[in-house]
């Protein structure tokens, strides 16, 4: 990345925006990575740093070693919690202020844009706040507050669903999981009724999700991207901003608040 990257914004896509009535914000990792989230595999330190992140999120890791799996994704969980919104996740919630209607659909499992102020988010990956029992399915509520982590986690044994006694699980899918389908058809929907997305801070590699842009594309959107490195969006994007989102946002949220 180069840190002297312009953040300028071209005059263009403030027009564009301007005249948008949908806009999809579609996220990635990278627009967490100024909160001090890790990626997902960046998170395999400590007691996790033996195993490959695919063989720790999949329904077999969890039937295999329960307190290994749940461990990790509490120590995500603790890392989120203690983490906060960043200008990027704080400049989305404005732009939706700005324009007729706004999407977030991120692949994120933090709540960091709802707690920036987004108020429609589609989670495509589930959630670490949201976990459920592994047998029955029915939700189950953690108690609030930050619980005390160990520097790189620990095992933990997973609560038991207070419905059937079956063990909790995290909220988040899996690999070998179907995407949530409501979720999925939502921003399937969104990306074809938009008339931009902005692409922050994702590879652009993992599938179902990575077709999301270029669903929009191909029903007559403007996409834009908004990323320090190149990525598989990039030659599908009407414009490409090569920063990190913490600078850009609030750049193309100030010039979309000049007066036109
Ligand atoms: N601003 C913008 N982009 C950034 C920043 C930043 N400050 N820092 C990093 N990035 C970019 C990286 O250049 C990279 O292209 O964020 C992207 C992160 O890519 P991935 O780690 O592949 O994340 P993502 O696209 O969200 O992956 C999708 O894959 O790991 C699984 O299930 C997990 O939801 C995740 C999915």
């Amino acid at each position: 990345m180069n840190p002297d990257a312009s953040t300028a914004i071209p005059p263009e896509l403030i027009a564009a925006l301007q005249q948008a009535d949908h806009v999809v914000v579609f996220t990635g990792a990278g627009v967490s990575a100024e909160s001090g989230i890790p990626t997902f595999r960046e998170a395999l330190t400590g007691l996790w740093q033996r195993f490959d992140a695919e063989d720790l999120a999949t329904p077999d890791a969890f039937r295999r070693d329960k307190e290994l799996v749940w461990g990790w994704y509490e120590w995500r969980r603790m890392q989120v919690l203690r983490a906060q919104p960043n200008p990027a996740h704080v400049a989305i919630a404005g732009l939706a202020q700005l324009v007729p209607r706004l999407t977030v659909v991120t692949q994120n499992v933090d709540d960091l844009h709802e707690r920036a102020g987004s108020t429609e988010v589609l989670h495509l990956h589930g959630s670490l706040h949201a976990p459920r029992c592994f047998a029955c399915g029915r939700a189950h509520l953690l108690p609030p507050g930050i619980p005390e982590e160990p520097e790189g986690g620990r095992r933990l044994s997973p609560p038991s669903c207070q419905h059937c006694g079956g063990p909790v699980r995290p909220g988040v899918v899996w690999f070998g999981e179907a995407l949530p389908e409501e979720v999925l058809d939502a921003a399937f929907a969104a990306a074809e009724a938009c008339d931009l997305l902005l692409a922050i801070g994702t590879s652009g590699l993992v599938h179902p999700a990575a077709r999301i842009p270029w669903l929009a594309k191909q029903a007559g959107a403007k996409v834009v991207q908004v990323n320090p490195t190149a990525t598989a969006l990039d030659d599908e994007c009407t414009w490409t901003l090569r920063s990190a989102a913490g600078a850009v946002m609030p750049s193309l949220l100030s010039g979309l608040c000049q007066p036109k």
